[in-house]
């Protein structure tokens, strides 16, 4: 791995990778290694210091494996990890390296979507505790008010493969539902989970007709290309081999069927231990 310098993916599971692909399609020919913590997902509804204890081993696995920079493409560790570990970790240990998050360019486009000035955010508890989502939003767009709905059973879902089943759509209807009521003029939502693209069909199906559902894995992208653009002595840290590895904190197979899924390509995992990860 010495001569390879990939871009470090890392999620608490599997949503992460809708984030994967798409920067993998916008950026075909740099070396990837997605991360999945798939034996501790989901982190959604753990505290602070776990979500942090956790992002961190992994962001520290993937460093060793030679990532000079890892994008956290979980809104979760974005918002319960990031800040600390760019604060107290990168900047003391190893400053030469990059931890970027998902939540900031997010918000970063809500400018230019909403109309009525009124965004829902969907997202795990986690990410809706942390405020990071409202927090963020302020400083761009001071006019912008956010309303915030935790799905807590969403992410289950996902992770089980019950995407597009009815017990998918009964609880897309119920956050929908909760987060439309505490304002009708919504006119655009972020699906504030890397998971919850993976239930987009149940989406459409229970959101009031034109709204706008912000894609954030193209956001990402869209935002990491600029990154680099505006960062050449990180780009150039980066090798350009058109590669990736996947690794897993659980049992590969069962990563490879789900991950195959997701990436609609064949995806062969290398099963990882975390420090501190049993
Ligand atoms: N995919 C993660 C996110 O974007 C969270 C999943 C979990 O709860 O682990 O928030």
């Amino acid at each position: 791995m010495s001569s390879i310098a990939p871009i470090g993916v890392f999620d608490s599971g599997f949503g992460g990778l809708t984030i994967l692909k798409k920067i993998v399609e916008l950026m075909p020919d740099y070396d990837y290694v997605f991360l999945g913590d798939n034996a501790r997902a989901p982190y959604g509804s753990r505290s602070f210091a776990t979500v942090y204890n956790y992002t961190l081993q992994a962001v520290i696995k993937l460093f060793d494996l030679g990532c000079p920079l890892v994008v956290l493409a979980c809104n979760t560790a974005s918002a319960k990890a990031l800040r600390t570990i760019q604060q107290d970790y990168i900047a003391k240990y190893c400053p030469q390296n990059r931890v970027l998050g998902i939540i900031r360019p997010t918000a970063e486009m809500l400018g230019n979507i909403t109309k009525t000035n009124k965004v829902g955010v969907l997202g795990t508890a986690g990410t809706v505790n942390s405020q990071s989502y409202i927090l963020e939003t302020a400083k761009l767009f001071p006019n912008i008010k956010v309303y915030q709905q935790a799905c807590p059973l969403l992410v289950p879902i996902v992770e089980n493969n019950e995407i597009d089943t009815p017990g998918a759509d009964y609880f897309v209807k119920k956050y929908t539902d909760s987060l439309f009521a505490q304002d009708a003029d919504i006119d655009t939502i972020v699906l504030g989970c890397t998971h919850y693209p993976l239930l987009i069909n149940s989406f459409k199906k229970f959101l009031p007709a034109g709204v706008s559902i912000v894609k954030q894995n193209e956001i990402v992208a869209q935002s990491l290309r600029d990154y680099l653009c505006r960062h050449p002595e990180i780009d150039a840290r980066l090798s350009k081999n058109s590669s990736i590895r996947y690794f897993t904190t659980d049992d590969s197979t069962l990563f490879n069927r789900s991950a195959s899924v997701f990436m609609g390509r064949n995806v062969e995992s290398e099963s990882i231990a975390l420090a501190g990860c049993m």
